[in-house]
């Protein structure tokens, strides 16, 4: 069976409730019944309910930036997995650049949240990707090697066949500079013969690759025409209506 497309908008830490409202509401108009791709929205926890209200009733999904590992607990500031569900949460990403970053997050960590997203329903948007300093090193294809299989050993192979993975190399967000459609194929290609190799071909056929890094309306075709690359997680293109929606119908 063909994957089907998925496109996430990605809002980082960005829009207040009304901004956020008027921005849901503004793309369940233009892209809420379009049935070609699955639009996923990302708004910071504080506007998760009030995007969750816009785009009821539409085919739009509700995801949430990050999460804990644990169910509940002392764990000051923290949002819990259950807690995503209760306020309508599908997807969950994971293992962003930036929180590995800024936040110190590991693959370990990443393990642990994709098995606790996996306990409560949702389903991980995990994110891999080197720096500019790997890459030009050379070591672009030992840095994902290690992130897939760190964030992804021992997981139920049912839930990854499910899952999605975002291929987001470091130095192509938020900078402009996209990875050439063939710099993100090759990658995608070996994100998927290492889940082939750690799970099954089938798992490896099913599961959904995206790319991010300076997605645009201009470049969003090419990307999706590649044979491994399933979808986009966007960032700045998706916190405008106009560029998001143009990019969820690149077709
Ligand atoms: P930009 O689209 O702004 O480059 O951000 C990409 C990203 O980090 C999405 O998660």
């Amino acid at each position: 069976m063909a994957r089907k497309p998925i496109i996430a908008g990605n809002w980082k830490m960005h829009k207040t409730r009304q901004q956020a409202a008027d921005l849901a509401n503004a793309l369940a108009a233009q892209v809420g019944t379009y049935e070609a791709v699955e639009v996923v929205l990302c708004p910071p926890y504080t506007a998760l309910e009030t995007v969750g209200a816009a785009i009821r009733g539409t085919r739009i999904a509700l995801g949430a930036q990050n999460c804990h590992w644990a169910d509940s607990g002392a764990y000051t500031g923290e949002i819990a997995p259950p807690m995503l569900v209760d306020v309508g949460c599908k997807y969950v990403i994971i293992g962003h650049s930036e929180r590995r970053q800024y936040f110190a997050e590991t693959d370990e960590t990443i393990n642990k949240k994709a098995q606790a997203a996996y306990r409560h329903g949702l389903i991980p948007i995990i994110c891999v990707g080197e720096t500019l300093e790997e890459r030009q090193s050379g070591r672009t294809e030992d840095v994902i090697t290690t992130q897939i299989k760190g964030c992804l050993s021992g997981l139920p192979s049912d839930k990854v066949a499910q899952s999605v993975i975002a291929y987001e190399p470091v130095w192509a967000i938020g900078t402009g500079q996209t990875a050439t459609k063939e710099q993100a194929q090759e990658v995608h290609a070996l994100i998927r013969k290492l889940v082939a190799e750690m799970f099954s071909p089938e798992v490896a056929e099913q599961i959904r690759i995206q790319y991010g890094g300076s997605v645009k309306p201009q470049n969003i075709r090419e990307l999706m025409a590649q044979p491994d690359i399933d979808g986009a997680l966007v960032g700045g293109a998706s916190l405008e209506a106009d560029s998001f929606a143009s990019i969820v119908r690149y077709e």
